[in-house]
């Protein structure tokens, strides 16, 4: 066991061939824009959903991540897992999911909660900018 595997195969597998990186027009009203950092470390992710709104599911995603190993882990893992969702699900998303997937260290707990935060804060921008649909998460989300 050596040095590298301070890191779940996971975890270097998303990093080092991040998945839907990128990004989408951020004016486009079906376009929902989370950017959210990590008071923890200061880390900063951009997290960007396209939503189809006969379906309400999300039908691209693209993110950049300025930041660690794990957290462009998880939010590489997080667009593979969002797409195709409809908001609802992709808002119940927990950072434990994310985490137990990727095999995260507990230290390394709040990279995964920064995916958590950008998949909610992109859902709100998108409601924001959409408000005759019907909101998907609570008023404290
Ligand atoms: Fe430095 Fe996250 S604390 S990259
Ligand atoms: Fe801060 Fe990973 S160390 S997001």
């Amino acid at each position: 066991i050596g040095a590298r595997r301070a890191y779940h195969e996971k975890v270097i597998d998303h990093y080092e061939r991040p998945r839907n990186v990128g990004s989408l027009p951020k004016t486009d009203t079906d376009v929902g824009t989370g950017l959210v950092g990590a008071p923890a470390c200061g880390d900063v992710m951009k997290l960007q959903i396209r939503v189809d709104p006969t379906s309400n599911k999300i039908s691209d995603v693209k993110f950049k991540t300025f930041g660690c190993g794990s957290a462009i882990a998880s939010s590489s893992y997080l667009t593979e897992l969002v797409r195709g969702m409809t908001l609802e699900d992709a808002g119940k998303i927990r950072n434990t999911q994310i985490a137990k997937e990727l095999c995260l260290p507990p230290v390394k707990l709040h990279c995964s909660m920064l995916a958590e935060d950008a998949i909610k804060s992109a859902i709100r921008d998108y409601q924001n900018k959409n408000p005759g649909r019907k909101p998907t998460l609570g008023p404290d989300a």
